[in-house]
């Protein structure tokens, strides 16, 4: 989603439809914009591109000087004219902008609807629009100061009132806010590049600053109200850089936002005590029980990503799981009945052979679960349980944020059916530890500097090999088509057991292997295949788990990773063999975001 807001002396309106213009790529599913203009709050959403708001705003609003506006992701609630923001109050005095995820708007919800409040939407949004006027008693800042402690989850929002109209506020907790500065005006935005046109003076609003716009500028406060010495930062950058966040590539952008978009993915799905809420999986104990076998139904990434969900399922649950690609699925008659769980992963949720493979499992009876990054897609709208990654618009073809978000919605789904079928010893345990993951992920990007040095050394090979045992062996797949969608080196993984039987006839002095040695149990085991390649001449790259240093001596490098439990290594994993694969793609000058011959959602078969 994206954020615009403006005060200033001229008609608000086009600027803000600009500013939302400059945003669409972050998510454009609806749109909408909220003025204050003689007194009056006046509101146009609607759902669809911005072009459907414009044609509905038709020179209308335009006395405004001031006003906040949304483009539309969906997250909670699909796109429609309804769910679209700005989200007003009852009284319709205040209207809320937001960007992220209010992770507890259930229980707000809940609480002012028995106060009286009434809901027309089924955002998690219009709860602030509900308690903003809860708290109000005249003043619009402190209003929206006692406001926040209530709040959980990743945000940054705008709010104006009808009772000011020379006043916005606006809030920053792990979503971003910028402020615009300007002689006679002040801009919001959810990033840099709606505000260029205007002005490269700017406040980067950190977690928990609180910005007060009115005529006299733009004053930052913390979250209790206390004035801070905020620095203008000043945007040397140039719109495509801008647009990327400052990163080169999309891509770079969207591996390093994934601590951001695990955080969300929990959100409020994890309690306390352990226990998981899938706001869009309704199984019964009943249905549950009924499940025999798990059938995953992807392509691509995400069929990478089932295959980690194979490992971790069956290690766990102990029901079989079979991944299949949907392609093939669909024309193998396969042995699916209303006893199977059809487990369909898609990113856009609109791939061809995903989505015919869905209703190939359908017809046969299955229950289908499916997990997807885009809010009321076709993939969404069949099947029977929705768990929606809230990776965020995901813009360059090779996926990563959507990849990590799709294996930790796994873990979610194998938390809550573990649940709902009578519990699990290691339920608890597990739930622990995957609150950390988004830390783990975070630490690993720390590695940046020395991955691009190995990736220099990889992109001047044209055969690299991953391999890797277990839950290693998938992610080694996932490693090896990044590397091989961008930067067009032919890589292969192999499951390590296997190279013996075929493919080690290939290596040679100094083809690079990289070992992926992070499942204790197996580190014997793959210590083995490193010795069986070094022996034939080749380089290799271990990534293990910190403290494993007796690896040293059989390789030519290691790259230490943060020690999580060998269960959930892949989360970690996988992040660097991103990396290596996008500095490989630079160093080779490939274009990045749109590899040659790839296209980000393929709806044909
Ligand atoms: C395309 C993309 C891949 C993606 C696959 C499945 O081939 O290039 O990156 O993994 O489609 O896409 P989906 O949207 O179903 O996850």
């Amino acid at each position: 989603c994206g954020i615009v807001g403006y005060l200033g002396p001229r008609p608000a309106v086009p600027i803000l439809v600009e500013g939302l213009e400059k945003l669409e790529y972050r998510g454009y599913d609806s749109a909408g914009i909220a003025v204050v203009n003689g007194g009056e709050l006046q509101v146009e959403k609607s759902a669809g591109k911005l072009q459907v708001l414009k044609g509905r705003l038709n020179g209308n609003l335009n006395g405004a000087r001031l006003g906040i506006g949304h483009t539309r992701w969906a997250t909670h609630g699909r796109p429609s004219d309804v769910n679209a923001h700005p989200h007003l109050d009852c009284t319709g005095k205040f209207a809320v902008v937001h960007n992220g995820i209010i992770e507890n708007y259930l229980e707000l919800r809940e609480e002012l609807t028995t106060a009286g409040h009434r809901f027309v939407s089924e955002t998690d949004t219009e709860v602030l629009a509900h308690l903003v006027e809860q708290f109000y008693e005249g003043d619009l800042f402190s209003a929206v100061l006692r406001m926040l402690p209530h709040l959980r989850g990743s945000y940054a929002l705008a709010v104006a009132s009808a009772y000011h109209p020379e006043e916005i506020v606006g809030v920053r907790q792990d979503s971003p806010l910028i402020v615009g500065l300007s002689s006679e005006e002040t801009f919001l935005a959810s990033d840099i590049p709606a505000l260029l046109a205007h002005t490269r003076n700017t406040y980067i609003l950190e977690n928990g600053e609180v910005v007060h716009i009115t005529t006299e500028g733009a004053r930052v406060y913390d979250s209790r109200g206390i004035p801070r010495d905020k620095k203008v930062y000043h945007v040397d950058w140039d719109f495509q850089a801008a647009e990327k966040g400052g990163y080169a590539h999309f891509m770079l952008k969207e591996i390093h936002e994934q601590p951001r978009a695990l955080r969300d993915t929990l959100g409020g799905r994890l309690q306390p005590d352990g226990r998981v809420k899938l706001e869009g999986v309704n199984m019964t104990p009943e249905t549950a029980a009924y499940i025999e076998k798990i059938a995953v139904i992807a392509c691509g990434t995400a069929h990478y990503a089932g295959m980690v969900g194979k490992y971790l399922m069956e290690k766990l649950l102990r029901l079989p799981v079979e991944d299949d690609i949907a392609s093939e699925f669909r024309y193998r008659d396969p042995i699916i009945n209303e006893k199977t769980l059809g487990l369909v992963i898609s990113q856009s949720g609109e791939t061809a052979d995903t989505l015919a493979g869905l209703r190939a499992a359908k017809k046969a009876g299955a229950q289908i679960l499916a997990i997807t990054n885009v809010v009321g897609s076709s993939v969404a709208r069949e099947a029977d349980h929705v768990i929606y990654t809230w990776a965020g618009p995901e813009i360059a073809v090779a996926s990563t944020k959507a990849y990590l978000t799709q294996v930790l919605a796994e873990y979610l789904f194998t938390l809550y059916l573990a649940e709902i079928r009578g519990g699990a010893p290691w339920a608890a345990d597990l739930g622990r530890q995957l609150r950390l993951v988004p830390d783990n992920v975070a630490e690993v990007l720390k590695a940046e500097g020395q991955i691009r040095e190995l990736a220099s050394r990889v992109a001047k090979h044209e055969h690299v090999f991953f391999i890797g045992r277990g839950m290693d062996y998938a992610v080694s797949l996932e490693g090896a088509l990044k590397l091989k969608e961008i930067s067009y080196i032919h890589a292969e993984a192999y499951a390590a057991g296997e190279l013996k039987h075929g493919t080690i006839a290939l290596i040679e002095k100094g083809t690079p292997v990289i070992a992926l040695a992070t499942q204790v149990e197996l580190l014997e085991k793959i210590i083995s295949n490193i010795k069986e390649v070094k022996a034939r001449g080749a380089w290799v790259l271990a990534l293990t788990q910190e403290g494993n240093t007796a690896i040293e001596k059989e390789v030519d490098q290691v790259l230490y990773l943060p020690v999580v439990p060998s269960l959930l290594a892949p989360m970690v994993t996988v992040v660097p063999l991103q990396l290596l694969a996008y500095y490989a793609a630079v160093a080779r000058g490939c274009d990045v975001d749109k590899p040659r011959n790839l296209a980000k959602s393929v709806t044909v078969e």
